[in-house]
C-alpha cells in the first residue's frame, strides 16, 4: 500500500455501514419501487453494493456533475454533464452520492431534480464529510460522517486513482 493512503474504513467496516443502510431504505420504502440515481462517478461500487444488499425491487438511473477538476479543490459551480434518462415524475428518487462535502453538488442535484415533480426525493451518502459544508443540505441515511480529510478508494478517486481499493482511506 502506498506510504500516503491510510486505512480509515475497512472493507468490513464498509460491508456493516451498507448492510444498516439498506435495512433502514428496505424498511422505509417497503411497498415501493425507488428510483436509486447513482452520482457518477464516485458512487458506482457503493450503489452495486448497496442495491444487491436492498434485495428489493427498484430501478437506477445515473447523474453526472461536474466537480473536482483535479486534486481536492471545489470549483464552487456545479454542473450537470449527464442528465438522468428516467422521467422522475411521481417517483420515489433516491439520490446515491458517494460523499458530501461542501454540499454544492448535492444542492445542485437535488434543486434539479425537484423541478422534475418526484413524489419524494430523499438523498443516501455514503460518506457526510462535515468541516466544509457550505450549504445545508439533508442527507436522509447515511453511511460514515467524518469531519475532514480527502479520501480515496471503494470507488471514491484521488486524481482518478484508487477507485479500485475495497476499504476507504484518507489521502495524506
Ligand atoms: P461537494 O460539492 O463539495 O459536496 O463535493 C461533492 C463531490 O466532490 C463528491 O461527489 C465527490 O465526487 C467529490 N469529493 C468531495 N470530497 C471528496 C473526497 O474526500 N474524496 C473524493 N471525492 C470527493
Amino acid at each position: 500500500m502506498e506510504s500516503h493512503l491510510k486505512l480509515i474504513f475497512s472493507p468490513e467496516e464498509i460491508h456493516l455501514a451498507v448492510n444498516g443502510l439498506a435495512s433502514e431504505i428496505r424498511r422505509d420504502y417497503a411497498g415501493k419501487v425507488p428510483l436509486l440515481i447513482g452520482v457518477l462517478k464516485g458512487s458506482f461500487i457503493f450503489l452495486a453494493d448497496l442495491i444487491r444488499t436492498l434485495k428489493m425491487p427498484l430501478e437506477v438511473d445515473f447523474i453526472r456533475t461536474v466537480s473536482y477538476g483535479s486534486g481536492d479543490v471545489s470549483s464552487g459551480d456545479v454542473k450537470i454533464t449527464k442528465d438522468i434518462d428516467a422521467d422522475i415524475e411521481n417517483r420515489d428518487v433516491l439520490v446515491v452520492e458517494d460523499i458530501v462535502d461542501t454540499g454544492l453538488t448535492l444542492d445542485g442535484i437535488f434543486r434539479h431534480l425537484q423541478a422534475k415533480n418526484p413524489a419524494s426525493l430523499k438523498v443516501c451518502a455514503l460518506v457526510d464529510k462535515r468541516a466544509r459544508r457550505e450549504l445545508p443540505v439533508k442527507i436522509d441515511y447515511s453511511g460514515f460522517r467524518v469531519k475532514e480529510g480527502f479520501l480515496a478508494g471503494y470507488g471514491l478517486d484521488y486524481n482518478e486513482k484508487y477507485r479500485y481499493l475495497p476499504g476507504l482511506y484518507i489521502v495524506k
